[in-house]
């Protein structure tokens, strides 16, 4: 497969001199059209400010992306950003329909084709009969179904979305996992999502890029070699996905890699516990840090 995007030495820092933060260290990766690639990293270590540099949303301070060989240098017009925060990225004085076409506004498309394109992009989410409706009259897990459906309208090379389920409850987390990656094994779609969680990185992706604490460097670049069909069930109480979890929150942790040999066989309760004691640590991180975090966003 291609090279879709291209992230080459990046850097990021905030501010100058003295109260300088630098955010994103020396990041290098790529992802191939069509792969899903998931990046974890603990709160705070930069992962939302490198998908801006990604996004053309800053300019990094050094270092270089590129988006299908083009160099970024400003929003691209057929990338998408899917947020985490889908009540605040829904304008609710327009119709569902509306709010979805809204970006395809600066297409040369007809008022016709906008619409269909619309309609195409809510049938794939499974929301064909909202349309008329307004976002506030829906549910937290359909808003966040429209917010998908309008960045895949616009058919874009690369989706980003940044922590795009924490704010809904447990069951539509795991509906909309499911969704986004039917969809995006539909539409052979190029997907660069982030999240803090180990457990919906493993399930969610073909690679998991695991970041280390502020500032982000990668720690491990994991091919997630679970089958394609994936089942919220089966498939997280699979041995290779419970391993797989237990090696990203070792390295989350800042232990070494297992050997790919110990890997296959590392004791599953072991796995278990780490992952466990990582989340822990990240919800009680989450807790005492959502007003700086906040901030930051
Ligand atoms: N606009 C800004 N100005 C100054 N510092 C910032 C700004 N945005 C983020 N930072 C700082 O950069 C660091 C990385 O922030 P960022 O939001 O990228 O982290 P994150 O990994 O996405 O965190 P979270 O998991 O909480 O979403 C944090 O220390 C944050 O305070
Ligand atoms: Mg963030």
């Amino acid at each position: 497969m291609p090279t879709m995007l291209e992230v080459t030495g990046l850097n990021h820092r905030y501010g100058k001199g003295d109260g300088a933060h630098v955010a994103v260290r020396e990041l290098s990766f790529s992802v191939d059209a069509g792969e899903l690639a998931c990046i974890v990293g603990p709160s705070g270590c930069g992962k939302s400010t490198l998908l801006r540099c990604i996004a053309g949303l800053i300019p990094p301070t050094g270092g270089s992306v590129r988006l299908h060989g083009d160099e970024v240098s400003g929003v691209p017009d057929d990338l998408a950003v899917v947020f985490q925060d889908y009540s605040r990225s829904l304008f609710p004085w327009l119709t569902v329909a509306r709010n979805v076409e809204f970006p395809l506004r600066w297409r040369k498309l007809s008022k016709q084709e906008r619409a269909e394109r619309a309609q195409e992009a809510l049938d794939a989410v499974g929301l064909s009969g909202v349309g008329k409706k307004f976002p506030w009259q829906l549910s937290g897990g359909m808003q966040q179904r429209v917010s998908i459906a309008r960045a895949l309208a616009s058919k874009p090379a690369l989706l980003i979305m940044d922590e795009p389920f924490a704010s809904v409850d447990a069951q539509t987390r795991f509906e909309l996992e499911d969704l986004l990656r039917r969809v995006q094994r539909e539409q052979q779609s190029t997907i660069l999502l982030v999240t803090h969680d180990i457990d919906e990185s493993v399930y969610l992706g073909d690679r998991v890029l695991v970041l280390s604490k502020s500032p982000a460097t990668i720690v491990a670049d994991l091919a997630v070699d679970l089958p394609a069909e994936r089942d919220q069930i089966a498939t997280r109480e699979s041995a290779k996905f419970v391993t797989l979890r237990g090696e990203v929150a070792r390295l989350l942790q800042g232990g070494p890699a297992a050997p790919e040999t110990a890997a296959e066989t590392s004791d599953e309760a072991t796995a278990t516990a780490d992952a466990a004691e990582w989340e822990a640590t990240e919800e009680a991180a989450a807790e005492t840090g959502d007003s700086a975090k906040e901030a930051s966003h």
